[in-house]
């Protein structure tokens, strides 16, 4: 419970650091201090910014903990650099809030009217692909650095067919591909041939379709052990999910499994699932269903033998079974 006004301070003024990040990272100030810790004159001459004001957000970054200051130079710190700095790919994380974060200055009118103020992300692909790429970009970071190791679990490897429904650039996919299974991506075109050129080389096919333009995800009914489904089902309301999950059992072989990988509403910490539920509303007009939700739409789609895989909050990893087989 918040029980004091500094906290509650801190809470609301959580723009400003979010803000000042954002900011720096878009001028390029972790790619100059990346390279060499550099004076505020030089630096803001190489960006072409108001030198005092620039002054202003590197002693904000150093409070932050993301500059140190070395005399008369700013310098990144070693993670700052490793991180942010030049190739550091939680710039791309940093990109994809900054984009979020213009979405969510509009709750109020995701609220009122009960839908996203998100283009959906289909004519985002077609209006704006190098974004829309850069967010795939960002959810391949995430996957890698907190992803659930799907690669380990029996189920999907090592020598099974494995569909990785709405598989992004393939970061589960290559994975699993790793560890021996034979997977096909399945995702829009435009995704699909941005994740071949990503997975050249792995062995994963990759199969270009609009899932709810084919019964069985574009690939034969029956043709797959396990399909896996990754943060994917809170992109959709409640209905769609189940018919998307229908269509998944359809490609999987009675007795193959069924992997969900999401983050449930109800996950914490603290607020974290609730958050994410809010994020759903304001960017897709989807919602972190909560776990008994996920289950009951695994349920709801012919799925048998739902189970929670025993990962730490706030994963929330369910498989099932399709009915039939030995
Ligand atoms: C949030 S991303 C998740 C990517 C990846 N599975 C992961 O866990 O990081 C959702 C993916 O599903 C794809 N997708 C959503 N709806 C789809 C549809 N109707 N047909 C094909 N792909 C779809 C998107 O293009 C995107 O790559």
């Amino acid at each position: 419970m918040i029980d004091n006004d500094w906290e509650l301070i801190d809470l609301v003024t959580g723009y400003q650091p979010a803000a000042a990040i954002t900011t720096a990272h878009r001028l390029g100030v972790f790619s100059v201090l990346g390279r060499a810790p550099t004076p505020v004159g030089d630096l803001a001459a190489e960006l072409e910014v108001d030198r005092s004001n620039l002054a202003a957000l590197l002693e904000a970054l150093v409070g932050i903990g993301l500059l140190e200051r070395d005399g008369a130079r700013y310098a990144a710190t070693p993670y700052t650099v490793d991180r942010l700095g030049p190739g550091g790919e939680m710039g791309l994380v940093v990109a994809k809030e900054a984009v979020f974060a213009g979405a969510w200055s509009r709750l109020d009118e995701v609220v009122t009217a009960g839908r996203p103020v998100m283009e959906p992300w289909r004519s985002q692909l077609d209006t704006n692909p190098e974004q829309a790429r850069a967010f795939l970009e960002a959810l391949d970071v995430l996957a890698r650095i907190g992803g659930p190791p799907l690669h380990e679990l029996d189920d999907l490897t090592p020598g099974k067919q494995v569909l990785d429904v709405g598989g992004g650039l393939g970061t589960y996919a290559c994975l699993l591909a790793e560890a021996g299974s034979y997977v096909t991506l399945v995702d829009y075109p435009l995704v699909a041939g941005w994740a071949s050129e990503e997975l050249e080389g792995t062995g994963v096919e990759v199969v270009g379709v609009d899932l709810f333009e084919h019964p069985s995800c574009g690939v034969p009914p029956g043709s797959m052990d396990a399909a896996l489904v990754s943060h994917l089902i809170h992109d959709l309301t409640e209905e769609r999910a189940v018919g998307l999950l229908r269509r998944v059992r359809s490609a999987i072989t009675p007795g193959g499994l069924v992997v969900v990988n999401d983050f449930a509403g109800d996950s914490g910490p603290g607020a974290f699932g609730a958050l994410f539920d809010v994020m759903m509303r304001v960017e897709t007009g989807g919602a972190a269903h909560s776990r008994a939700t996920l289950e009951s739409m695994l349920a709801g789609a012919g799925f048998e033998r739902i189970r929670r895989v025993p990962y730490d909050d706030p994963l929330a990893v369910y498989t099932g079974v399709r009915p039939g087989g030995g």
